[in-house]
């Protein structure tokens, strides 16, 4: 299904499934950003503001919530990350380079699995899309290996449910082959400096000369 958006110019997003390494390149770009002096604000999502904590007692299991009002959650938390005072939008406006660490496209292929696809799809339908989608492939079995380390682990770090989510992103990101926005797909299996340099050549790429 082709989806035509709004596109926002210097909006990054990086997504892959649990244990696939958005969260270490994310903060090695941050790094790299400071080190070359390129205004930049870098976030994620579930945030850590007020939404995002609900969120996270959700996905412990804390707050045994429906599948549905997390989806809901998840649309709320992204409404105020994106419009929010100091928020994307914002950022974006201010001419900053806008980084963040999952977007809509979680909730596409996480809760399209939980409560089916037309909720997440309506919920997220009026989100604009970044400039550059950061794919990160892996794996379910090294991903669930790489997150053994990891204490208390979330409703969704199991293999089983890790196995779906990566066909569900598989479908996710090529329904948006045809929106406009610049796709780029990592192999995350890599060592992480070579993944850092693969997610650098991509970022060069779009950042104004
Ligand atoms: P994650 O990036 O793993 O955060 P942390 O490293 O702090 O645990 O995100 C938490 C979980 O939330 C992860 O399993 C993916 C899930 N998620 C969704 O299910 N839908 C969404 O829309 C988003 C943004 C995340």
């Amino acid at each position: 299904m082709s989806q035509k958006r709004e596109i926002l110019p210097g909006f990054i997003v990086l997504e892959g499934i649990d244990g696939s390494g958005t969260t270490t390149q994310l903060k090695r770009l941050e790094t790299r950003f400071k080190k070359l002096h390129i205004r930049s604000c870098f976030s994620f999502e579930p945030s850590n503001g007020p939404v995002g904590e609900l969120i996270r007692e959700a996905l412990s299991g804390r707050f045994n919530a429906l599948p549905s009002t997390i989806a809901r959650l998840f649309a709320a938390d992204r409404a105020e990350h994106l419009y929010g005072s100091k928020g994307i939008v914002d950022q974006l406006k201010a001419g900053k380079i806008a980084v963040s660490d999952r977007y809509l496209f979680s909730s596409l292929a996480y809760q399209g699995l939980t409560c089916g696809e037309e909720l997440p799809a309506m919920l997220n339908a009026s989100f604009p899309l970044p400039e550059l989608l950061l794919f990160f492939k892996l794996d379910p079995d090294t991903a669930i290996s790489r997150m053994q380390s990891r204490k208390g682990l979330e409703i969704y770090e199991n293999l089983d449910f890790q196995k779906r989510v990566a066909n569900a992103y598989d479908r996710v990101v090529s329904s948006f082959d045809d929106s406009g926005m610049k796709i780029v797909c990592l192999d995350a299996s890599n060592n992480p400096e070579f993944v850092e340099e693969a997610v650098w050549q991509a970022v060069s790429a779009i950042l104004p000369a």
